[in-house]
């Protein structure tokens, strides 16, 4: 029924009061300057979810350092002042118009296939990834093979996440979000095949979760308390969707009682909802009982009624919307007034995922 729909409901995330259940997916745009700062193009396209009624706004991946974190070119970073002030009017215009706004915290690893800094990525081992390049983002090819990252540049790496969580505060954020997902850089540490290290970050399950629980830690402890943040995971990568965490169930417990050990406020599970509702427990419920943190749900969630059951049966407490917020940046509004959601046009990130792209394909 209009109006009583679940997903309507407030909700109270690591201390942030949210107006409603729906949150808009960290989506990469690639359309910051080429030195990494926010534009105004980007304010107003987020602004645009918060005055849709979106609750929280998580942001595209953003880099952490100016070694190899940068996965994009035209990827926003938040690595110094000028590209920390830049983000401020995308908080801003959020926060004015009712939205909680999260920065995602982003280290490509292996698959960075534009940097400004560095001609090669670095990643757990030198291992070259699957799949080629995505041309979304202006990659071609196959990915070169990686350099293997040495113990003190990991300890770069977990640095560039605090320094970079610090300077979203300072910038007025509500959190962040560390993305361990998708096979970016600490899912490769998490992943066998990626992670062939002998040393302590390598191994079984806790060496390979090592350096998630030290990023985790760190950006704990760098933000301080009353600031929200996050972990982000997912079974499968950008190049390897089909990749499934090879101890099931266990290793799920594992992974998710890491983060929430780490001082983790929220977790969120990425494409979770591919096969929503197969045998036995989803893997937002399991993260949910695992921790008894807030879990964040996603994939094709706009779909009214999955998103229903997805809440009434306790799967997760919020929903993040990816290309059903492109097709329809105020979702939670439609859903207020019982109207169906726009079919969404995989034409809008063609040839590239840019934000100009999509508005010559928005509709008059
Ligand atoms: C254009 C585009 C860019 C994306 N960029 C990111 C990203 O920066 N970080 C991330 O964690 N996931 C990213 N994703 C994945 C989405 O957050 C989400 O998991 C995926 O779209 C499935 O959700 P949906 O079915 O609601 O679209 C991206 C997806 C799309 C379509």
């Amino acid at each position: 029924m209009p109006g009583t729909h679940p997903a309507l409901t407030a909700f109270r995330l690591a201390g942030l009061d949210l107006r409603n259940r729906y949150a808009v997916a960290p989506m990469t745009r690639v359309s910051a300057t080429g030195d990494g700062r926010a534009t105004e193009e980007m304010a107003a396209y987020y602004a645009a979810f918060a005055e849709g009624g979106f609750g929280l706004l998580i942001t595209e991946g953003t880099y952490t350092d100016r070694a190899f974190a940068q996965g994009y070119l035209h990827q926003p970073g938040i690595t110094d002042e000028a590209q920390a002030a830049a983000w401020r009017p995308v908080v801003d215009r959020a926060h004015a118009a009712g939205a909680r706004v999260v920065l995602q915290l982003m280290h490509a690893g292996a698959v960075s296939q534009g940097n400004r800094f560095r001609d090669r990525a670095a990643a757990p081992s030198a291992v070259r990834p699957l799949g080629e390049q995505l041309a979304k983002y202006r990659g071609d090819g196959p990915w070169p093979v990686p350099m293997e990252l040495t113990r003190r540049q990991i300890a770069e790496v977990v640095a560039g996440f605090a320094a970079s969580a610090v300077r979203a505060r300072e910038t007025g954020f509500d959190g962040v979000e560390i993305h361990a997902a998708n096979g970016y850089l600490l899912d490769q540490f998490l992943t066998p095949y990626t992670n062939l290290r002998t040393d302590e970050y390598g191994g079984g399950l806790p060496g390979r979760l090592r350096l998630v629980r030290e990023v985790t830690a760190a950006v704990r402890a760098a933000a301080g308390p009353g600031f929200a943040v996050g972990v982000r995971f997912s079974q499968g990568k950008i190049n390897d969707p089909a990749w499934r965490w090879p101890g099931g169930e266990g290793e799920a417990a594992e992974v998710f009682t890491t983060a929430a050990d780490a001082g983790a406020d929220y977790l969120h599970l990425a494409g979770s909802g591919r096969d929503w509702f197969p045998e036995g427990r989803t893997l937002p419920a399991l993260a949910r009982a695992a921790t008894g943190l807030p879990v964040v749900a996603n994939g094709a969630l706009h779909r009214e009624a999955v998103a229903r059951r997805v809440l009434e049966e306790g799967h997760a407490d919020l929903l993040a919307i990816g290309t059903g917020a492109l097709a329809d940046p105020d979702l939670p509004l439609r859903v207020a007034a019982g109207t169906a959601p726009t079919p969404f046009d995989p034409g809008v990130l063609e040839p590239l995922a840019t934000l100009d792209n999509a508005r010559t394909h928005a509709p008059a």
